[in-house]
């Protein structure tokens, strides 16, 4: 592997645990402003201490986020479509790979859609983004997207698109824990971290999905609403890197929620 590519893989997973506590605030490039996501900076502020890097569009980016901070990010370049809209599986690359560079991003990460009407598209803007990632040294993320169909959240057709989008070069790839999770983890040969979803209904449910993805061998989380649209988001973060990074059963991690 190229030295910038390791250099890179290496700001987002853990040198020692080999694992990663991402924090996911990109929901805005297609839902808007989401509940506790109106304003991304004072959302944030408090939770960046304990994240190993954020996931989100160049706008958040620019705006929220003080680049001094040195935070590593995942930038999501994929896009284009919004809630409103027709279809959610009409994406495309609206960030170009020059502007990952300039921005000092650690990753690119990039929607797939499987079985819909535009997977040819997504599939082939994958296979894309990686090509333009292998020649500057630039991971790319590919995200399992199920669009509005959340039952679609299963191990045969989560399988089906982690599997192809580690066959089309994706360095790593973010998916849904589900039931048989780990026939997933067997399938696909790069590193699979998950999205929690929509809030839970309890701050233990999330940290019940945390550990049993970890103990089934994800790589880690890309974790958004269970993290800020808990009352104690400060709390969960913490109780959040407990499971991943300490292998912290749920009930000693849940201690930490205040
Ligand atoms: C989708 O909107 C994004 O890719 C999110 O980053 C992803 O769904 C993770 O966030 P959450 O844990 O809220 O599902």
């Amino acid at each position: 592997m190229d030295w910038g590519m390791k250099n890179r893989l290496s700001r987002l997973f853990n040198t020692k645990t080999g694992k990663c506590v991402w924090l996911a605030i990109d929901h805005g490039y297609f839902l808007g402003p989401v509940s506790n996501l109106e304003d991304p900076a004072k959302t944030i502020k408090p939770l960046i201490p304990f994240t190993d890097a954020l996931m989100l569009t160049r706008g958040i980016l620019r705006n929220c986020v003080e680049a001094s901070l040195g935070v590593p990010f995942i930038l999501r370049v994929s896009g284009g479509n919004s809630i409103a809209g027709p279809a959610l599986s009409n994406e495309g690359i609206q960030t170009c790979m020059e502007e990952a560079l300039r921005l000092n991003a650690s990753a690119v990460a990039i929607s797939i859609y499987v079985g819909t009407e535009h997977e040819h598209q997504t599939l082939m803007a994958l296979g894309k983004l990686v090509d333009e990632g292998q020649r500057y040294g630039m991971p790319v993320l590919a995200v399992t997207a199920v669009g509005k169909e959340l039952e679609k959240r299963d191990a045969r057709y989560l399988g089906l698109s982690c599997r192809i989008a580690a066959e089309l070069g994706a360095s790593a790839v973010k998916t849904y824990y589900c039931e048989n999770f780990s026939s997933i983890i067997k399938s696909c040969p790069v590193p699979v971290v998950i999205a929690g979803g929509p809030k839970l209904e309890t701050e233990l449910d999330a940290l019940k999905l945390a550990h049993d993805a970890i103990k089934e061998g994800a790589s880690g989380v890309d974790m958004g609403r269970n993290i800020w649209q808990s009352p104690r988001a400060v709390g969960m973060i913490k109780a959040i890197r407990g499971i991943v990074h300490d292998k912290m059963p749920v009930k000693e991690a849940g201690k930490l929620l205040k």
